[in-house]
């Protein structure tokens, strides 16, 4: 039941992870190859970003059809084959639900447009404008313009938080809620063994309409530029009502189902509000973003965002992520002017131990970089043409996965949707395979690691004192104790960790960034620029 505490995740673009038809475009058959791989890895789980029928103007997550299989990613029944295959190898299928809006292309939109007594009026936002040609309000799409567009057919406005291809439905109406439902049954009849909740702190707006207050200077986020606050077009508490009924009906229907929350949220507590209480549970697992979101890889800030989230948390379960399809890869993010290699080796180790389930983005296991478009005519993510050059938008994490070093690295024997990344040709998978040095062979201890140990897996977590630079902490059951040492500067470091009086001296080093000895006596343990280890203690016979 809770099945999602102890897995491993891996999430897949699927338009860039496998193509098998020689479009050039990743698909669901890619997928299905790839199993084995996934399995020798060693994760448990994996989320795919949106199949459905589309426009694929936001590449997927503009969706006209909530029941079905885009075409160019193979059909349903190669989502059941993939599903059936996934649940022999043991691995679970999370898949992506974009409840927030649909594409304007979805035949109730198309309905909703036609005329202002259509029946499918009310599943969308449509509201008057302030004048002539003036917008109902000044509230801004996260993909840049106003948030409203302007319909000639009936003479008012629609809502859309982000494309307008992409408009928003009206969660006030209780008909949305139960059309939604009803295909999380759809998908649930297919076997799938949870959902990623797109957007899902955008599902409602202020009634009011009110203005949101408009920043000094525009700021240029990990997800793009902003120059308003959300105050009323993000985090309303209706959508905390929604995911408490969703939770009932999975619950119900479906036990065993997890939910995963997609909301950048401003404070730890309104994370932890995604979890709900007790007797009114939400979600299993909101993503928290707050890791990806520490601004320099330094001992001191991730330490601090660690302890604040193992405080505020609780008894709840974290979710771990460094990475995804929206934003540059953390190695590239805390790089400039450092190794990144060395950073990515490091974030593996931190991802892989630290307490909770940790998201692997596809190509984080062989270390692929961010590689932005050099030219606004090769942009093929809309929003990085709009906020060019300022933001060059998410095409630098998509590049194909890079397998081998064929033409086009075992991607697609056509043509890439989206050229394959510089260093495609030696950054593989196959590259890496024999490699024990590699960022991929490091990735399959670690998982292996994980596999073996219980503490890693399900033990508690307490920050140790040590050496400014490096962060220190233990994962410990009644049995086993491990301690995780990480050098975040690119120097060497005494690690100075400080234990109780009543733990072992020696420990047997279990994996690390780089080579290492058997065994360290944790006083005079000394890293290298970068390095981190993952120590073991294990205790015969408990204490009763
Ligand atoms: C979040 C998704 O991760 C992103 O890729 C997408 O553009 C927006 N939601 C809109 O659905």
């Amino acid at each position: 039941m809770t099945w999602w505490r102890e897995a491993v995740f891996y999430e897949i673009y699927v338009r860039s992870f496998q193509d098998s038809n020689d479009d050039g475009i990743g698909d669901l058959g890619g997928i299905e190859s790839r199993l084995p791989y996934l399995a020798a890895l060693g994760v448990d789980a994996l989320w795919i970003t949106p199949f459905y029928p589309s426009p694929q103007i936001d590449f997927g997550y503009d969706i006209s059809d909530h029941e079905d299989v885009d075409p160019q990613f193979g059909s349903l029944a190669d989502f059941e084959r993939l599903i059936e295959a996934a649940h022999r190898q043991k691995m679970k299928i999370v898949i992506d639900l974009v409840l927030n809006h649909t594409s304007d292309r979805h035949p109730r939109f198309v309905a909703s447009r036609a005329s202002r007594t259509s029946p499918y009026r009310d599943w969308y936002v449509w509201r008057d404008g302030r004048g002539d040609g003036v917008p109902p309000n000044n509230w801004e799409s996260a993909f840049g313009g106003p948030a409203w567009s302007y319909d000639e057919t009936t003479g008012q406005w629609f809502y859309h938080y982000f494309y307008a291809e992409q408009p928003d439905l009206n969660w006030r109406n209780p008909a949305v809620e139960a059309w939604m439902f009803d295909t999380v049954r759809f998908w649930l009849g297919r076997g799938v063994d949870g959902f990623r909740l797109d957007a899902i702190n955008t599902l409602f707006e202020d009634e009011a309409l009110r203005d949101n207050p408009t920043l000094a200077t525009p700021r240029v986020k990990l997800t793009g530029v902003v120059s308003q606050d959300t105050t009323y077009t993000r985090g309303l508490p209706e959508v905390h009502e929604v995911l408490r009924r969703l939770r009932v009906m999975v619950d119900r229907e479906a036990p065993g189902t997890l939910l995963i929350s997609e909301a950048y949220v401003d404070t730890i507590d309104d994370l932890v509000r995604f979890y709900g209480v007790e007797d009114a549970p939400q979600v299993q697992l909101p993503f928290n973003f707050f890791l990806a979101q520490v601004p320099v890889l330094s001992a001191p800030a991730v330490r601090q965002v660690v302890d604040d989230i193992e405080r505020r948390c609780g008894s709840f379960w974290p979710s771990l992520v460094f990475n995804n399809h929206d934003i540059d890869r953390a190695c590239d993010r805390y790089g400039e002017g450092r190794d990144r290699e060395g950073i990515a080796r490091l974030l593996a180790v931190l991802l892989l131990t630290l307490r909770g389930s940790p998201f692997i983005y596809y190509g984080d296991e062989i270390g692929m970089r961010t590689f932005p478009p050099h030219d606004i005519d090769d942009v093929r993510d809309p929003v990085g043409r709009t906020f060019w050059p300022q933001y060059k938008g998410r095409d630098g994490v998509r590049r194909p996965m890079a397998w081998d070093r064929s033409a086009n690295a075992g991607f697609t024997r056509g043509v890439p949707w989206l050229a394959l990344a510089p260093d495609a040709h030696t950054r593989n998978v196959e590259a890496q395979r024999g490699d024990a040095e590699s960022v991929l062979t490091l990735h399959r201890t670690l998982l292996a690691a994980r596999r073996s140990s219980a503490a890693l897996r399900r033990g508690s977590h307490r920050t140790l004192a040590s050496h400014e630079d490096v962060f220190a902490f233990a994962r410990e059951t009644e049995t086993e104790t491990v301690i995780v040492a990480l050098n975040c500067a690119d120097e060497e470091r005494d690690a100075g960790v400080r234990l109780e009086d009543a733990m072992p001296r020696d420990w047997s080093v279990i994996v690390g960034t780089h080579s290492h000895v058997a065994t360290v006596t944790l006083e005079s343990l000394r890293l290298r620029p970068l390095e981190g280890l993952v120590l073991r203690h294990e205790v015969r016979d408990p204490r009763p």
